[in-house]
Protein backbone atom coordinates (compact mmCIF):
# COMPACT_ATOMS: atom_id res chain seq x y z
CA UNK A 1 0.00 0.00 0.00
CA UNK A 2 0.42 3.33 -0.49
CA UNK A 3 0.25 5.89 2.91
CA UNK A 4 -0.34 9.39 2.92
CA UNK A 5 0.34 11.02 6.65
CA UNK A 6 -0.74 14.36 7.15
CA UNK A 7 0.60 16.95 9.36
CA UNK A 8 4.48 17.66 11.06
CA UNK A 9 4.60 16.95 14.66
CA UNK A 10 5.58 14.23 16.76
CA UNK A 11 2.62 12.92 16.22
CA UNK A 12 2.88 12.19 12.97
CA UNK A 13 6.53 10.95 13.00
CA UNK A 14 5.59 8.62 15.79
CA UNK A 15 2.36 7.62 13.24
CA UNK A 16 5.20 7.17 10.32
CA UNK A 17 7.34 5.45 12.56
CA UNK A 18 4.49 2.82 12.97
CA UNK A 19 3.04 2.39 9.92
CA UNK A 20 6.59 1.80 8.21
CA UNK A 21 6.45 -1.28 10.37
CA UNK A 22 2.87 -2.76 8.41
CA UNK A 23 3.89 -5.65 6.26
CA UNK A 24 0.93 -3.64 4.32
CA UNK A 25 3.16 -0.74 3.46
CA UNK A 26 5.27 -0.06 0.20
CA UNK A 27 5.19 3.46 0.44
CA UNK A 28 4.66 6.21 3.13
CA UNK A 29 4.52 10.45 2.12
CA UNK A 30 3.96 12.92 4.72
CA UNK A 31 2.76 16.40 4.17
CA UNK A 32 4.52 18.27 5.07
CA UNK A 33 6.37 16.15 7.75
CA UNK A 34 9.79 17.16 9.17
CA UNK A 35 13.25 16.00 9.00
CA UNK A 36 12.81 12.80 11.20
CA UNK A 37 9.70 12.27 9.35
CA UNK A 38 12.10 12.66 6.05
CA UNK A 39 13.76 9.27 6.72
CA UNK A 40 10.97 7.00 6.69
CA UNK A 41 8.48 8.87 4.66
CA UNK A 42 8.81 10.75 1.68
CA UNK A 43 7.55 14.62 2.56
CA UNK A 44 5.49 16.31 0.44
CA UNK A 45 5.71 20.44 0.76
CA UNK A 46 2.28 20.29 1.10
CA UNK A 47 0.75 22.45 4.59
CA UNK A 48 -2.29 20.52 6.17
CA UNK A 49 -4.52 22.76 5.21
CA UNK A 50 -4.62 22.44 1.66
CA UNK A 51 -7.03 20.61 1.26
CA UNK A 52 -7.09 21.01 -3.08
CA UNK A 53 -3.63 20.24 -3.06
CA UNK A 54 -3.38 17.16 -0.75
CA UNK A 55 -6.11 16.06 -3.01
CA UNK A 56 -4.51 16.18 -6.34
CA UNK A 57 -1.29 14.63 -4.74
CA UNK A 58 -3.21 11.51 -3.60
CA UNK A 59 -5.04 11.23 -6.93
CA UNK A 60 -2.12 11.46 -8.62
CA UNK A 61 0.15 8.93 -7.01
CA UNK A 62 -2.39 6.62 -6.28
CA UNK A 63 -2.87 6.41 -2.64
CA UNK A 64 -4.66 3.74 -0.67
CA UNK A 65 -4.88 5.26 2.58
CA UNK A 66 -4.97 8.63 3.51
CA UNK A 67 -4.13 8.90 7.79
CA UNK A 68 -4.65 12.21 8.76
CA UNK A 69 -2.85 13.88 11.92
CA UNK A 70 -3.95 17.14 12.89
CA UNK A 71 -7.37 18.44 13.40
CA UNK A 72 -7.24 21.58 10.71
CA UNK A 73 -7.62 19.54 7.86
CA UNK A 74 -10.15 16.81 9.54
CA UNK A 75 -12.74 20.21 10.66
CA UNK A 76 -11.67 21.88 7.18
CA UNK A 77 -13.69 18.81 5.78
CA UNK A 78 -10.83 16.96 4.27
CA UNK A 79 -12.51 13.32 4.85
CA UNK A 80 -15.37 14.94 3.06
CA UNK A 81 -13.62 15.63 0.11
CA UNK A 82 -11.37 12.78 -0.18
CA UNK A 83 -14.37 10.33 0.21
CA UNK A 84 -16.27 11.91 -2.53
CA UNK A 85 -13.34 11.38 -4.81
CA UNK A 86 -13.72 7.67 -3.66
CA UNK A 87 -10.20 8.19 -1.73
CA UNK A 88 -10.00 6.17 1.06
CA UNK A 89 -8.88 8.52 4.60
CA UNK A 90 -8.93 7.83 8.34
CA UNK A 91 -10.66 10.05 10.32
CA UNK A 92 -14.49 11.66 11.21
CA UNK A 93 -15.71 13.98 8.88
CA UNK A 94 -16.36 17.60 8.75
CA UNK A 95 -20.03 17.43 10.42
CA UNK A 96 -18.60 14.33 13.26
CA UNK A 97 -15.24 16.84 13.47
CA UNK A 98 -17.21 19.13 15.38
CA UNK A 99 -16.98 17.36 18.15
CA UNK A 100 -13.53 19.10 18.32
CA UNK A 101 -13.68 22.20 16.76
CA UNK A 102 -17.32 23.63 19.04
CA UNK A 103 -16.91 22.94 22.80
CA UNK A 104 -21.25 23.72 22.63
CA UNK A 105 -21.50 21.13 20.50
CA UNK A 106 -19.61 18.64 22.09
CA UNK A 107 -21.47 19.22 25.48
CA UNK A 108 -25.17 19.66 23.97
CA UNK A 109 -24.04 15.95 22.28
CA UNK A 110 -22.61 14.82 25.81
CA UNK A 111 -25.99 16.13 27.13
CA UNK A 112 -28.50 14.41 24.48
CA UNK A 113 -26.40 10.86 24.90
CA UNK A 114 -25.94 11.17 29.27
CA UNK A 115 -22.74 11.52 29.01
CA UNK A 116 -21.44 12.75 32.55
CA UNK A 117 -19.09 15.67 32.23
CA UNK A 118 -19.01 19.18 34.03
CA UNK A 119 -22.02 20.86 33.91
CA UNK A 120 -22.66 23.72 31.96
CA UNK A 121 -24.37 26.88 30.66
CA UNK A 122 -24.02 28.49 26.67
CA UNK A 123 -23.16 32.03 27.08
CA UNK A 124 -23.34 34.92 24.15
CA UNK A 125 -23.01 37.74 26.48
CA UNK A 126 -20.91 39.28 29.38
CA UNK A 127 -23.54 39.09 31.37
CA UNK A 128 -24.70 35.70 31.18
CA UNK A 129 -21.44 34.35 31.90
CA UNK A 130 -21.73 36.52 34.94
CA UNK A 131 -25.09 34.82 36.25
CA UNK A 132 -23.65 31.42 35.49
CA UNK A 133 -20.71 32.01 37.32
CA UNK A 134 -23.23 32.78 39.89
CA UNK A 135 -25.04 29.27 39.62
CA UNK A 136 -21.29 27.78 39.93
CA UNK A 137 -19.61 29.34 42.13
CA UNK A 138 -15.72 29.75 42.06
CA UNK A 139 -13.09 28.73 40.45
CA UNK A 140 -15.11 28.55 37.02
CA UNK A 141 -14.13 27.33 33.89
CA UNK A 142 -14.71 29.36 30.44
CA UNK A 143 -14.29 28.04 27.18
CA UNK A 144 -14.26 29.67 23.92
CA UNK A 145 -16.46 27.56 21.86
CA UNK A 146 -14.41 27.36 18.66
CA UNK A 147 -10.50 26.07 18.28
CA UNK A 148 -8.65 28.32 19.88
CA UNK A 149 -4.78 27.07 19.15
CA UNK A 150 -5.09 25.61 22.98
CA UNK A 151 -5.40 28.99 24.40
CA UNK A 152 -9.44 28.85 24.57
CA UNK A 153 -9.82 27.56 28.29
CA UNK A 154 -9.25 29.86 31.48
CA UNK A 155 -9.92 28.52 34.80
CA UNK A 156 -10.94 31.79 37.02
CA UNK A 157 -10.27 32.08 40.40
CA UNK A 158 -11.86 35.20 40.70
CA UNK A 159 -14.69 37.16 39.92
CA UNK A 160 -12.47 39.90 38.44
CA UNK A 161 -10.74 37.08 36.08
CA UNK A 162 -14.09 35.80 35.18
CA UNK A 163 -15.31 39.53 33.64
CA UNK A 164 -11.70 40.11 31.96
CA UNK A 165 -12.36 36.76 30.33
CA UNK A 166 -15.88 37.49 29.30
CA UNK A 167 -14.19 40.73 28.27
CA UNK A 168 -11.95 39.07 26.10
CA UNK A 169 -13.50 36.88 24.36
CA UNK A 170 -16.93 37.95 23.81
CA UNK A 171 -15.99 42.11 23.38
CA UNK A 172 -12.60 42.34 22.21
CA UNK A 173 -13.14 39.10 20.35
CA UNK A 174 -9.74 38.16 20.69
CA UNK A 175 -10.45 34.33 18.91
CA UNK A 176 -12.47 36.16 16.58
CA UNK A 177 -15.41 34.10 15.50
CA UNK A 178 -14.25 31.22 17.51
CA UNK A 179 -15.23 33.32 21.05
CA UNK A 180 -18.52 34.40 19.71
CA UNK A 181 -20.19 31.76 22.39
CA UNK A 182 -19.18 30.73 25.40
CA UNK A 183 -19.07 27.81 27.63
CA UNK A 184 -18.96 28.11 30.89
CA UNK A 185 -18.30 25.10 33.09
CA UNK A 186 -18.38 23.64 36.62
CA UNK A 187 -14.62 23.40 37.99
CA UNK A 188 -14.25 19.71 39.08
CA UNK A 189 -11.08 18.32 40.23
CA UNK A 190 -9.61 14.97 40.56
CA UNK A 191 -6.88 13.21 38.10
CA UNK A 192 -6.52 13.69 34.12
CA UNK A 193 -6.04 10.67 31.87
CA UNK A 194 -6.86 10.29 27.66
CA UNK A 195 -8.21 7.57 26.49
CA UNK A 196 -8.88 7.15 22.74
CA UNK A 197 -10.73 4.90 21.09
CA UNK A 198 -10.48 3.69 17.36
CA UNK A 199 -14.44 3.29 16.19
CA UNK A 200 -15.80 2.66 12.83
CA UNK A 201 -19.16 4.19 13.70
CA UNK A 202 -20.57 1.33 15.43
CA UNK A 203 -18.21 -0.63 17.32
CA UNK A 204 -14.54 0.93 19.17
CA UNK A 205 -12.03 -0.36 20.40
CA UNK A 206 -9.95 1.62 23.28
CA UNK A 207 -6.01 2.38 23.11
CA UNK A 208 -3.80 2.09 26.05
CA UNK A 209 -4.47 4.61 28.61
CA UNK A 210 -2.07 7.43 28.72
CA UNK A 211 -1.69 11.01 30.79
CA UNK A 212 -0.12 14.30 29.12
CA UNK A 213 1.40 16.85 31.02
CA UNK A 214 0.01 20.29 30.16
CA UNK A 215 2.03 23.02 31.95
CA UNK A 216 5.26 23.86 30.78
CA UNK A 217 7.05 23.66 34.08
CA UNK A 218 8.04 21.23 36.43
CA UNK A 219 5.40 20.68 39.07
CA UNK A 220 3.00 21.67 37.01
CA UNK A 221 3.60 25.50 36.71
CA UNK A 222 3.58 28.06 34.55
CA UNK A 223 1.15 28.07 31.20
CA UNK A 224 -0.90 25.37 29.27
CA UNK A 225 1.32 23.77 26.40
CA UNK A 226 -0.03 21.43 23.50
CA UNK A 227 1.92 18.72 26.01
CA UNK A 228 5.50 18.44 27.41
CA UNK A 229 5.46 14.76 27.84
CA UNK A 230 3.04 11.79 28.14
CA UNK A 231 3.21 8.62 29.91
CA UNK A 232 1.13 5.19 28.96
CA UNK A 233 -0.18 3.48 30.94
CA UNK A 234 -2.02 5.81 33.25
CA UNK A 235 -2.21 4.08 36.61
CA UNK A 236 -5.04 5.85 37.81
CA UNK A 237 -7.12 4.39 34.92
CA UNK A 238 -8.35 0.99 36.38
CA UNK A 239 -10.21 -1.61 34.26
CA UNK A 240 -13.71 -0.55 35.60
CA UNK A 241 -12.62 2.96 34.50
CA UNK A 242 -11.81 1.70 30.89
CA UNK A 243 -15.11 -0.26 30.88
CA UNK A 244 -17.14 2.78 31.69
CA UNK A 245 -15.15 5.04 29.48
CA UNK A 246 -16.24 2.63 26.38
CA UNK A 247 -20.12 2.00 27.49
CA UNK A 248 -21.28 5.52 29.50
CA UNK A 249 -18.74 7.83 26.92
CA UNK A 250 -17.11 6.50 24.17
CA UNK A 251 -20.23 4.30 23.08
CA UNK A 252 -23.46 6.44 23.69
CA UNK A 253 -21.44 9.27 21.98
CA UNK A 254 -20.90 7.19 18.83
CA UNK A 255 -24.36 6.10 18.54
CA UNK A 256 -26.05 9.56 19.34
CA UNK A 257 -23.83 10.71 16.44
CA UNK A 258 -25.21 8.38 13.89
CA UNK A 259 -28.45 8.69 15.00
CA UNK A 260 -27.83 12.05 13.93
CA UNK A 261 -26.51 11.31 10.42
CA UNK A 262 -23.24 11.84 11.36
CA UNK A 263 -21.40 8.57 11.80
CA UNK A 264 -17.99 8.77 13.47
CA UNK A 265 -14.96 6.95 11.87
CA UNK A 266 -11.79 7.04 13.26
CA UNK A 267 -10.20 7.92 16.36
CA UNK A 268 -12.04 9.52 19.28
CA UNK A 269 -10.30 11.38 22.08
CA UNK A 270 -12.12 12.01 25.31
CA UNK A 271 -10.25 14.02 27.96
CA UNK A 272 -11.32 12.58 30.90
CA UNK A 273 -11.30 13.74 34.85
CA UNK A 274 -11.21 10.54 37.24
CA UNK A 275 -13.19 12.64 39.86
CA UNK A 276 -14.84 11.81 43.15
CA UNK A 277 -17.88 10.82 41.19
CA UNK A 278 -16.40 9.13 38.76
CA UNK A 279 -15.02 9.59 35.84
CA UNK A 280 -16.33 13.21 33.55
CA UNK A 281 -15.18 13.72 30.36
CA UNK A 282 -13.53 17.37 29.68
CA UNK A 283 -13.10 17.48 25.91
CA UNK A 284 -13.27 15.22 23.04
CA UNK A 285 -10.18 15.65 20.30
CA UNK A 286 -11.04 14.12 17.17
CA UNK A 287 -7.60 12.96 16.27
CA UNK A 288 -4.77 11.52 17.80
CA UNK A 289 -3.22 13.26 20.79
CA UNK A 290 0.03 14.95 20.55
CA UNK A 291 2.47 13.64 22.39
CA UNK A 292 0.36 10.84 24.18
CA UNK A 293 0.22 9.08 20.71
CA UNK A 294 4.26 8.77 20.77
CA UNK A 295 3.83 7.37 24.25
CA UNK A 296 1.09 5.13 23.30
CA UNK A 297 2.54 3.68 19.50
CA UNK A 298 5.95 2.37 20.92
CA UNK A 299 3.78 0.17 23.28
CA UNK A 300 1.37 -1.08 20.15
CA UNK A 301 2.18 -4.48 18.82
CA UNK A 302 -0.44 -5.15 16.49
CA UNK A 303 -0.17 -3.53 12.54
CA UNK A 304 -1.50 -0.06 13.18
CA UNK A 305 -2.29 0.04 9.46
CA UNK A 306 -4.81 -2.70 9.70
CA UNK A 307 -6.60 -0.92 12.83
CA UNK A 308 -7.08 2.18 11.12
CA UNK A 309 -8.20 0.26 7.90
CA UNK A 310 -10.52 -1.05 10.23
CA UNK A 311 -12.14 1.70 10.75
CA UNK A 312 -13.24 2.05 7.16
CA UNK A 313 -15.43 -1.10 7.15
CA UNK A 314 -17.50 -3.28 8.93
CA UNK A 315 -15.81 -6.28 10.24
CA UNK A 316 -15.66 -6.87 13.98
CA UNK A 317 -13.50 -4.46 16.37
CA UNK A 318 -9.70 -6.30 16.10
CA UNK A 319 -7.99 -6.87 19.44
CA UNK A 320 -5.18 -4.83 19.64
CA UNK A 321 -1.42 -6.29 21.42
CA UNK A 322 0.18 -4.16 23.98
CA UNK A 323 3.28 -4.38 25.16
CA UNK A 324 3.45 -5.15 28.78
CA UNK A 325 6.19 -2.29 29.84
CA UNK A 326 5.45 1.23 30.46
CA UNK A 327 6.54 4.36 28.28
CA UNK A 328 7.45 7.78 28.62
CA UNK A 329 7.65 10.77 26.30
CA UNK A 330 9.53 13.81 27.18
CA UNK A 331 8.83 16.52 24.81
CA UNK A 332 12.12 18.96 24.29
CA UNK A 333 11.01 22.04 23.53
CA UNK A 334 12.66 25.58 22.34
CA UNK A 335 13.47 27.77 25.23
CA UNK A 336 10.40 30.41 25.58
CA UNK A 337 7.32 28.13 24.22
CA UNK A 338 4.35 28.17 24.36
CA UNK A 339 5.08 31.88 24.25
CA UNK A 340 7.69 33.54 21.62
CA UNK A 341 10.66 31.28 20.36
CA UNK A 342 13.44 31.15 18.40
CA UNK A 343 14.19 28.74 15.67
CA UNK A 344 17.52 27.63 13.48
CA UNK A 345 19.34 26.74 16.80
CA UNK A 346 21.82 23.27 15.70
CA UNK A 347 20.79 20.02 17.49
CA UNK A 348 23.48 18.22 18.75
CA UNK A 349 23.84 14.67 20.01
CA UNK A 350 20.61 12.94 17.91
CA UNK A 351 23.35 10.49 16.39
CA UNK A 352 23.65 9.29 20.26
CA UNK A 353 20.58 9.41 21.04
CA UNK A 354 19.80 6.73 18.81
CA UNK A 355 22.29 4.21 19.89
CA UNK A 356 20.16 3.86 23.07
CA UNK A 357 18.40 0.80 23.45
CA UNK A 358 14.45 0.60 24.19
CA UNK A 359 14.76 4.95 23.57
CA UNK A 360 13.49 6.81 19.92
CA UNK A 361 13.70 9.82 19.20
CA UNK A 362 10.58 11.40 17.54
CA UNK A 363 11.24 14.67 15.60
CA UNK A 364 8.44 17.66 16.01
CA UNK A 365 9.75 20.82 14.66
CA UNK A 366 12.91 20.30 13.01
CA UNK A 367 14.46 20.65 9.88
CA UNK A 368 17.40 19.54 7.97
CA UNK A 369 20.22 22.58 7.17
CA UNK A 370 21.86 23.88 4.19
CA UNK A 371 22.77 22.93 0.80
CA UNK A 372 24.06 19.53 2.27
CA UNK A 373 21.59 18.94 4.80
CA UNK A 374 23.80 17.57 7.32
CA UNK A 375 22.54 19.04 10.29
CA UNK A 376 19.29 19.03 12.21
CA UNK A 377 17.98 22.86 13.32
CA UNK A 378 14.76 23.67 15.66
CA UNK A 379 11.82 24.84 13.83
CA UNK A 380 9.09 24.88 16.06
CA UNK A 381 8.11 25.20 19.88
CA UNK A 382 7.98 21.38 20.39
CA UNK A 383 10.87 20.26 18.87
CA UNK A 384 11.64 16.45 20.07
CA UNK A 385 9.36 13.60 21.96
CA UNK A 386 12.67 11.78 23.66
CA UNK A 387 10.50 8.51 24.19
CA UNK A 388 11.47 4.67 25.97
CA UNK A 389 9.96 1.88 27.01
CA UNK A 390 11.33 0.28 30.69
CA UNK A 391 10.35 -2.92 32.52
CA UNK A 392 8.83 -0.21 35.03
CA UNK A 393 7.68 3.49 35.00
CA UNK A 394 10.75 4.06 36.79
CA UNK A 395 13.03 2.55 34.26
CA UNK A 396 11.36 4.20 31.09
CA UNK A 397 11.81 7.63 33.01
CA UNK A 398 15.22 6.89 33.53
CA UNK A 399 15.94 5.84 29.92
CA UNK A 400 14.06 8.65 28.56
CA UNK A 401 16.28 11.58 30.89
CA UNK A 402 19.38 9.14 29.27
CA UNK A 403 18.33 9.91 26.16
CA UNK A 404 17.57 13.93 26.31
CA UNK A 405 21.11 14.13 28.08
CA UNK A 406 22.51 13.32 24.95
CA UNK A 407 20.81 15.78 23.21
CA UNK A 408 21.63 19.56 23.11
CA UNK A 409 20.63 22.70 21.34
CA UNK A 410 20.57 26.40 22.33
CA UNK A 411 17.92 27.31 24.87
CA UNK A 412 16.89 23.51 24.95
CA UNK A 413 13.77 23.31 27.49
CA UNK A 414 12.24 19.89 29.12
CA UNK A 415 10.71 19.22 32.11
CA UNK A 416 12.36 17.04 34.70
CA UNK A 417 9.43 15.57 36.25
CA UNK A 418 7.47 13.85 33.63
CA UNK A 419 5.16 10.98 34.74
CA UNK A 420 5.58 11.67 38.98
CA UNK A 421 1.92 11.17 38.97
CA UNK A 422 2.32 7.68 38.35
CA UNK A 423 5.02 7.28 39.94
CA UNK A 424 3.50 8.35 43.13
CA UNK A 425 0.10 6.49 42.52
P1 LIG B 1 -10.17 21.34 27.17
O1 LIG B 1 -9.60 21.95 25.91
O2 LIG B 1 -11.63 21.46 27.32
O3 LIG B 1 -9.65 19.97 27.46
O4 LIG B 1 -9.46 22.09 28.35
C1 LIG B 1 -8.05 22.09 28.50
C2 LIG B 1 -7.69 21.77 29.93
O5 LIG B 1 -8.40 22.64 30.82
C3 LIG B 1 -8.08 20.37 30.40
O6 LIG B 1 -7.12 19.43 30.03
C4 LIG B 1 -8.16 20.57 31.88
O7 LIG B 1 -6.88 20.57 32.46
C5 LIG B 1 -8.75 21.94 32.00
N1 LIG B 1 -10.22 21.90 32.12
C6 LIG B 1 -11.13 21.93 31.12
N2 LIG B 1 -12.38 21.85 31.59
C7 LIG B 1 -12.28 21.79 32.92
C8 LIG B 1 -13.23 21.70 34.01
N3 LIG B 1 -14.53 21.67 33.78
N4 LIG B 1 -12.75 21.64 35.26
C9 LIG B 1 -11.42 21.68 35.51
N5 LIG B 1 -10.48 21.77 34.55
C10 LIG B 1 -10.89 21.83 33.28
N1 LIG C 1 -1.93 16.47 24.27
C1 LIG C 1 -3.21 17.04 24.14
C2 LIG C 1 -3.72 17.08 22.79
O1 LIG C 1 -3.24 16.45 21.87
O2 LIG C 1 -4.71 17.79 22.59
Amino acid sequence: MKILVIGSGGREHALVWKIAQSKKVKKIYCAPGNAGIAESAECVPLKADDILGLLDFAKKEEIDLTVVGPEVSLVAGIVDDFEKEGLKIFGPSREAAQLEASKMFAKLMMKKCGVPTADFVVCRSVHEVLSATKKFGLPVVLKADGLAAGKGVVICQTSGEVEETADRMLIEKVFGPAGHTVVVEECLEGEEASLLALTNGDEAVLLASSQDHKRVFDKDLGANTGGMGAYSPAPVVTEEILKFVMDKVILPIIKGLKKEGTPYRGILYAGIMITKSGPKVLEFNVRFGDPETQAVLVRLESDLVEALLWTLGKEKAPTLKWDSRPSVCVVVASGGYPGSYRKGKVIQGLDKAAKIKDAVVFHAGTKKSGEKALEYLTDGGRVLGVTALGENLKKAIDTAYKTVKTIKFDEMHFRCDIGWRALKN
